[in-house]
């Protein structure tokens, strides 16, 4: 399995922070942003990588990670996104990288205090179709909320007003190559945007996602204040991801 790396859009809740460089290279306590969502792969069993970015400062990123073995990876290729037409359209340009192969999306502002080697070890026995990880949050309005009904997901709102649950999905996907023929039928949100949701509910409805609720802490880090909690969670917590001298072997074979 390939991992993805959305790290593009335009950081505007951070600026002027992000009027220097890209939100994913700010740090986060003792490290830039991207190297958590990096860490997370690699510690699943995830070696390559494709990153998604854009903006002014995408070059930050070649000159910080270099080809990546240093964080313990075999393969980081970059792809440019034009602008910030949303998540679903950075998706869009893995789809010659996954290569028919199934992919972790995760975006590039999400940091866990666990691993992902479950849900991947799960996802890789999952013969079609996508996962989410859910998470319990104080503030659902913020994020993509499950409805449940009972332990079933039977829809998600896109930063409800009124939210039916209070499970985020967090920014961790798992998806078959499918992927890309439905990110191909999307219609742009009211905010101007390709939505991540909009795929998750596509595999929803054909009966065809599985979900998860990930232990341990998860944040986002894309405003001030997540960005805090982040450095703050990090800091206190000891994040697992702290220790890359416990690599995990390649979960999967080169064409799994
Ligand atoms: O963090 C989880 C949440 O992320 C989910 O619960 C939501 O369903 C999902 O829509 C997303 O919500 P946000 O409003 O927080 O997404 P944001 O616009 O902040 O983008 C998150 C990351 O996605 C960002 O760090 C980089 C990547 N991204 C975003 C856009 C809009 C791109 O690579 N390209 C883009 O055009």
């Amino acid at each position: 399995m390939k991992g993805v790396i959305l790290a593009g859009g335009l950081g505007s809740r951070l600026r002027p922070l992000t009027l220097v460089t890209n939100k994913h290279l700010l740090p986060v306590y003792d490290k830039p942003m991207i190297y958590y969502p990096i860490e997370a792969m690699v510690n699943a069993g995830i070696r390559e990588i494709l990153i998604v970015t854009g903006g002014e400062h995408a070059g930050d990123f070649l000159k910080l990670l270099k080809n990546g073995n240093q964080l313990g990876l075999k393969h980081l290729e970059y792809a440019y996104q034009e602008g910030e037409g949303g998540i679903a359209e950075a998706l869009k340009l893995a789809e010659d990288f996954a290569d028919g192969q199934k992919i972790c999306v995760i975006l590039g502002d999400n940091i866990i205090e666990g691993n992902l080697k479950k849900a991947a070890g799960d996802f890789f026995t999952q013969t079609t179709g996508a996962k989410i990880l859910l998470k319990e949050v104080p503030d659902p309005e913020r994020f993509g909320v499950a409805e449940m009904s009972g332990n079933r997901v039977t829809g998600i709102i896109e930063k409800p007003k009124d939210p039916p649950s209070n499970l985020a999905v967090t920014g961790i996907y798992f998806y078959d190559n499918d992927v890309f023929d439905i990110c191909q039928t999307l219609k742009p949100s009211d905010r101007g945007e390709l939505e991540i949701t909009d795929v998750n509910n596509h595999y929803l409805e054909r009966g065809d996602l599985t979900h998860e609720v990930l232990e341990g802490w998860w944040t986002d880090a894309g405003t001030f204040e997540s960005l805090y909690r982040a450095t703050r969670y990090v800091a206190e917590g000891g994040a697992n991801h702290k220790d890359l001298t416990t690599l995990a072997p390649p979960l999967f074979s080169a064409n799994a």
